[in-house]
């Protein structure tokens, strides 16, 4: 068990297990966009690491850039979405594959995707590591999916808790019994 902040959490999934999934993402990716050069979108913070692993897998030319916006305060998400920020590249006509760690309620999703159409790309693909399905609001379409995992928090490999965790090479999951520890 690790401690981040008040909270502990317990292995989830190891560095090996997500690096194989994100190589077959990759593969799909490179079969889907062969003679294209797409656009790969990360959304910063959170898939930092989830992007820089998918292009290295694919073996493509593609662009990458990231965006940013914020919705997410502590263990659940928030309604209070801002709009993106950091888009410096024109996305007409381009084929764009957004990359996000995880959808959870699917509010950052509604509120983005929406807004990236609008900028009238050739077409938006969506690239998700984790999904939380029993968590969702708004169903979302994801083309290129790693894991459905529990509604549980989790952090590691880009993830966070409140700014840390993020570094982790594997993913941990919310321990119970070291949450009710940590409340004494
Ligand atoms: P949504 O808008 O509720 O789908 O939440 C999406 C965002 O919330 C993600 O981009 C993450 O930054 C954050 N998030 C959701 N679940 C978790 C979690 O279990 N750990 C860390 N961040 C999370
Ligand atoms: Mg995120």
């Amino acid at each position: 068990m690790i401690q981040i902040h008040d909270l502990y959490f317990r292995p989830f999934m190891t560095a090996d297990a997500i690096h194989d999934r994100v190589r077959e993402l990759a593969q799909a990716i490179h079969r889907d966009y062969a003679g294209r050069r797409p656009l790969f979108l990360g959304i910063l913070n959170g898939a930092f690491i989830f992007a820089a692993d998918l292009v290295r897998y694919c073996d493509l030319p593609c662009e990458v850039s990231f965006i940013k916006l914020s919705s997410y305060r502590g263990l659940r998400s928030g309604g209070d979405v801002t709009s993106l920020i950091g888009l410096e590249i024109d996305i007409k006509d381009r084929h764009i594959i957004l990359v996000e760690d995880i959808v959870d309620s699917g509010n950052t999703m509604q509120k983005l995707l929406p807004d990236l159409m609008a900028l009238k790309p050739a077409s938006l693909a969506l690239a998700v590591l984790l999904l939380k399905p029993d968590a969702m609001d708004h169903p979302v379409e994801i083309d290129y999916l790693g894991f459905e995992i529990p509604p549980e928090f989790v952090v590691g490999y880009g993830l966070d808790y409140n700014g840390l965790g993020r570094n982790l090479p594997g993913l941990y999951r919310l321990s119970e019994e070291g949450a009710s520890q940590a409340k004494g």
